[in-house]
């Protein structure tokens, strides 16, 4: 690579151009067999990323967006529910909660996993939570025992949004295998990425996995009657194809994001960056590696000169953005969320970064650290 390249932060082209002739391979196969949504590919998909997310069934969907919007429809959550999650996360996650006339109920989180603090759920169920919906952030698993606890206590069922989190585990049970529910995201840079839009339902419950099925295909069962409304949101094969091929891949890959993770730790030791918290009963597959640090702004305005692409999941908490500002939430009303949102910077992590490009992030951070 050129000195003058940007180090990315992500490069999904890499992972199709180091397995094209598969790849290539299988899409001219599913094109050829005519196929094309819900087909065989998708099918074999499904039952594959269940075994992996350790559920029964797997329901493929156009997005993880879309995955957790008919999970929250299966449950019949609506009109004025409450759904309790964190402001910590991408904005799709509270977005399908208010979309189906829901509220999210946002509850600060752990400053040092970034996720939900089961010790503040408790508080914020009322008569009209209808579930609590936990966000693997950045790879790494919430407190699934804690959460566990409390929607037991109050009969809540358990959604997790494992977008981040696919082949991450907590106490060595995989992501997915915890909730009545999961929804998972294939977005190109995700851990396991499509090449376009793409997502999952995983599921044990059989209610829960009829009531997916029918909602993803119109309400239909398939047989030309309408038993309810519902959405057109099936998987297409030639993603399922591509995800088939680079499936058996996602342990190496993740593996790769870890050693990642750890060279940046070493390097970084004995410095101001706070290196991310990894819960020992997790094991964290970095699909975010996150820092912290007060010059958050400056060092990454330091990163960007010296060509290296950093990013700030997230800089607008949730709870803050205009579009809930009825929520009637302020900014100190969810204080770690706020003050993780103003230090977090996300490093490139992606399995294919070099030696060379991790060396050009790590010198351009202890550059900084040395001269300011
Ligand atoms: C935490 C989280 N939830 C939900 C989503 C939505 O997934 P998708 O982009 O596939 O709709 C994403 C990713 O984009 C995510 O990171």
């Amino acid at each position: 690579m050129a000195a003058t390249e940007r180090v990315p932060m992500a490069a999904p082209h890499l992972q199709y151009l180091s397995h094209k002739a598969e790849i290539d391979a299988a899409v001219s196969k599913t094109l050829a067999g005519g196929q094309y949504m819900l087909g065989p590919e998708c099918q074999a998909l499904e039952g594959e990323i269940a075994r992996l997310c350790g559920a029964s069934y797997g329901l493929g969907v156009n997005s993880g967006t879309d995955a957790l919007a008919l999970i929250l429809a299966a449950f019949g959550v609506g009109d004025g529910d409450e759904v309790i999650t964190t402001p910590f996360t991408f904005f799709a996650t509270a977005e399908v909660i208010e979309n189906l006339g829901a509220v999210p109920v946002f509850v600060d989180i752990d400053p040092q996993t970034f996720n939900l603090d089961p010790r503040r759920v408790e508080a914020a169920v009322t008569e009209k939570t209808k579930a609590i919906m936990p966000v693997h952030l950045f790879g790494q698993m919430a407190d699934m025992d804690a959460l566990g606890e409390i929607a037991k206590e109050y009969r809540l069922p358990v959604i997790e949004d494992a977008a981040q989190a696919l082949g991450a585990t907590f106490k060595d049970r995989p992501a997915g295998s915890f909730g009545d529910a999961t929804g998972i995201s294939f977005f190109p840079t995700k851990n396991l990425g499509a090449c376009g839009d793409a997502g999952m339902v995983v599921t044990s419950r059989e209610e829960v996995k009829e009531a997916v099925r029918l909602l993803r295909f119109h309400g239909s069962g398939g047989a030309g009657t309408y038993e309810q409304l519902g959405v057109n949101s099936r998987l297409d094969d030639v993603q399922a194809a591509i995800l088939r091929v680079k499936l058996p891949h996602l342990e190496e890959w993740n593996g790769k994001r870890i050693a990642h993770a750890a060279r940046y730790d070493a390097a970084l030791k004995g410095t101001r960056y706070s290196i991310p918290y990894r819960d020992p009963r997790c094991k964290h597959i970095f699909h975010h590696y996150t820092l912290r640090t007060p010059e958050r702004d400056a060092v990454q305005a330091f990163l960007e000169e010296r060509g290296v692409d950093s990013r700030v999941y997230y800089a607008v908490p949730l709870h803050r953005q205009p579009v809930f500002e009825d929520l009637g939430y302020r900014e100190g009303d969810l204080r770690n969320c706020d003050e993780a949102a103003e230090e977090v910077l996300s490093l490139p992590v992606f399995p294919e970064l070099t030696e060379s490009q991790q060396d050009r992030v790590i010198n351009a951070l202890l550059e900084y650290d040395r001269t300011h």
